[in-house]
């Protein structure tokens, strides 16, 4: 089975392919191309939805041609189109989508429409031997910090989540605060390289608490707070180098002890051995240093996304596409696009 996928729900432009051998066995990732906007958004600090729509439409072509010769694949070969239909800004879903859904009307072939956070979630799994196994997973993405038990494919319990800002959020938000560059996550990672992480005191919210929820927005007033302490008026380009490094480690260290403490007893609580981590947050090296650690001394298997599948891609779509699609579990041509698509297959917990 050759599935076709494609990813525009933010400010990637992507499509992947991916090809299960004929019998089964380990899907071969065969190409995954993005075209990334960041450039274009990063002179206004964040996301324009119209841009990233327009931009999405000027780039599709080209990423579809390149994705198809990188894995030597005409479109006729293609069995299943697959596209995120959300979560995701409407306007950039809907390039992707339409794009899929005209390909597999065009080819006389089938669509799936895929949940973004499902491609998140599957994505530590294309290129792992095992395949996709019981496990417990963290999704922590820009809009997201989940931690969900998954069973199979399309049997999701959801633990617990983000209930202000997802871990993501609150990396940018904070890199805002200091005036670095968007997305603020990978700026503050380098530059906590270089910092000391116990300088600064900052809070890990809800860490102890017993339930498996996430609270971020207390370490973003906590760093608003201090700012004016460390620099005249709070100006961040005041800080000196060192200051600020230290800071982002402090920042660094707070999120990755909380979603490490958390994940952790989500294992505990369910028994799973296995942790997944995945999403544009997963390819933090903080946390996946900490997180090596941390897994070994609990002797929990830990996976991980290579970091070129951690932040969107298309390969996470064509993957939880081609599950849905052995499943049986096709889409029409007419199911719409949702900015708040919720998981299906995700129950909560009782
Ligand atoms: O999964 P993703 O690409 O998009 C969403 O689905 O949201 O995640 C993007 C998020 C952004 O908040 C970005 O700052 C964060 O992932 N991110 C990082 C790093 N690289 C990306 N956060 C911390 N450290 C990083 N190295
Ligand atoms: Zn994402």
């Amino acid at each position: 089975m050759l599935v076709l996928g494609i990813e525009s729900s933010c400010d990637e432009t992507a499509v992947a392919l991916i090809e299960e051998p004929p019998g089964g066995g380990q899907p071969q990732l065969l190409s995954s191309i993005i075209s990334t906007q960041i450039p274009l958004h990063r002179m206004y600090g964040g996301v324009i939805p119209e841009l990233a729509s327009r931009n999405h439409s000027a780039n599709l072509p080209a990423v579809l041609q390149e994705a198809l010769d990188k894995a030597g694949r005409s479109i006729h070969q293609v069995d299943v189109f697959a596209s995120t239909a959300g979560p995701g800004l409407v306007a950039a879903l809907l390039v992707g989508n339409t794009a899929a859904k005209a390909l597999a009307l065009t080819a006389g072939k089938p669509f799936v429409a895929v949940n973004h956070l499902e491609g998140h979630m599957l994505s530590p799994f294309i290129t792992h031997s095992q395949g996709l196994i019981p496990h417990l997973s963290m999704v922590v993405s820009g809009g997201h910090s989940l931690l969900v038990d998954v069973q199979g494919p399309g049997k999701y319990t959801l633990l617990g989540r983000s209930v202000d800002d997802a871990a993501g959020e609150a990396f940018d938000k904070v890199a805002k605060m200091l005036d670095l560059p968007y997305p603020g996550g990978p700026e503050i990672d380098k530059l906590a390289e270089q910092g000391n992480p116990e300088r600064f005191s900052l809070p890990r919210p809800m860490m102890h608490e017993a339930h498996l929820n996430f609270s971020f927005s207390g370490l973003k007033t906590a760093v608003l707070y201090l700012l004016p302490k460390l620099s005249p008026g709070g100006n961040p380009h005041d800080l000196p180098k060192q200051t600020l490094c230290d800071l982002c480690a402090g920042v660094r260290a707070a999120i990755v002890d909380v979603l490490i403490h958390k994940a952790l007893r989500a294992c505990k609580q369910t028994g799973h051995r296995i942790l997944a981590v995945s999403g544009g947050v997963s390819c933090n090296q903080g946390l996946r240093r900490q997180l090596e650690k941390s897994c070994k001394q609990a002797r929990i298997q830990l996976i991980l996304p290579p970091n070129s599948l951690t932040t969107d891609n298309a390969a996470m779509i064509a993957f939880a596409g081609m599950l849905r699609a052995k499943a049986g579990d096709f889409s029409s041509l007419d199911t719409p696009v949702d900015p708040n698509l919720r998981l299906s297959g995700m129950q909560t917990r009782a």
